[in-house]
């Protein structure tokens, strides 16, 4: 196959950026579709694509012979039906994190992969190939520090989105650290508990910031920090202590202001400036593997119901009092 024709069901944030991304910065690839339920919204985006069309039927898209491949950025409800859709019409798929809310889904998507004999689906868990957190993985496996102890995780937006629940903030922001720890340790998280401060103010009926501990398999112990009202910016930071120093993540900023006697690094509003680089390599590691029938190198199905796993385990935790709760991976 010489050119991927991809087809991107969600023109939202994360759909439009995928689009934009695929369009301008990745070879060998052409946006041909773009599905929405909101049909305008996808007309705007296709708008931007010479060739592109747009529909309201994401099962239209899976099933067009202009369409070798999907991506999925709509509701994370959507995630494992569409992606069902997409292994059953023999497609590679990327599915945006998570996939799906809870593991018993995520069981129904890999048994239903398996029995294609094939790998056919790609999870968006982008920190994989942001460069700072890879260069951050290789510095642990080298043994840069020794051997890692702790790892304290933060993650904070500006402000939440309408509809944020208590277990949003663990099955779509949490689960990003999730899958980033044990990709980072190389080592499966075996132990979970949640903890919350006095909330935010700014907010009412969400429980925010909230705090996890997970414990890998290692016996290195994380911190998650989750606070999706923080207001100053999109921040996202991990700091690895080791035996002989730490390692961390540095401040993404390229361009320091000073002005009026201060100085200051600025803050991106959301995760698309911070992540740009992240989603642009994983897209074009997606689009190289589909072309050239090579597995993909983008975090898999099981990566997918592990992480759920983990978040199912930090809410029976958050609904039990804090306990410490072991994670069971259901069987496949
Ligand atoms: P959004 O709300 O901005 O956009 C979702 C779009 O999906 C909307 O336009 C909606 O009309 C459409 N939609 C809903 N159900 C649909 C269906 N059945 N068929 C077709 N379209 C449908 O949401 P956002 O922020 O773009 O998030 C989309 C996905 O990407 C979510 O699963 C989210 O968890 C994930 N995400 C991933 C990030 C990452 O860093 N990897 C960052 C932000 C979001």
């Amino acid at each position: 196959m010489s050119t991927v024709r991809i087809g991107v069901i969600g023109a939202g944030n994360m759909g439009a950026d995928h689009v934009n991304t695929l369009h301008r910065h990745v070879s060998g690839a052409v946006v041909t579709m773009v599905a929405d339920i909101d049909v305008e919204r996808a007309a705007t985006v296709t708008d931007a694509v010479p060739g592109a069309r747009a529909t309201d039927d994401p099962y239209a898209l899976i099933g067009d012979p202009e369409v070798d491949a999907v991506v999925i950025a709509s509701h994370d409800t959507t995630h494992a039906d569409l992606t069902v859709a997409a292994v059953r019409a023999g497609k590679a798929v990327l599915c945006e994190k998570p996939l799906a809310p809870t593991s018993a889904e995520c069981v129904r998507v890999v048994r239903e992969e398996r029995q294609t004999g094939r790998r056919l689906i790609s999870l968006g868990f982008m920190r994989r190939f942001d460069p700072a957190y890879t260069e951050l993985r290789d510095a642990i496996a080298d043994g840069v520090c020794g051997a890692p102890l702790l790892l304290h995780c933060v993650s904070r937006g500006v402000s939440s989105a309408p509809g944020a629940t208590d277990e949003l903030s663990i099955t779509g922001s949490a689960v990003h650290e999730f899958d980033t720890v044990p990709w980072l340790l190389d080592s499966r998280i075996d132990e979970v508990s949640w903890h919350a401060a006095r909330s935010t103010s700014t907010v009412t009926g969400l429980r925010d910031p909230q705090l996890m501990l997970l414990r890998t398999a290692d016996g290195a112990l994380t911190t998650v920090e989750v606070f999706l009202n923080a207001g100053y910016g999109y921040d996202v930071r991990c700091e690895v202590v080791g035996e002989r120093g730490t390692l961390a993540l540095t401040h993404p900023a390229r361009v320091v202001t000073d002005s009026a006697r201060a100085r200051s690094l600025g803050h991106p509003a959301d995760w698309r400036p911070r992540f740009a680089d992240a989603y642009r390599l994983e897209l074009q590691a997606w689009a190289d593997a589909v072309a050239s029938g090579t597995p993909s190198p983008l975090a898999t199905a099981d990566d997918g119901l592990v992480a759920s796993a983990v978040a199912e385990a930090v809410i029976t935790s958050m609904k039990d009092g804090g306990r410490s709760v072991a994670v069971q991976v259901p069987e496949v």
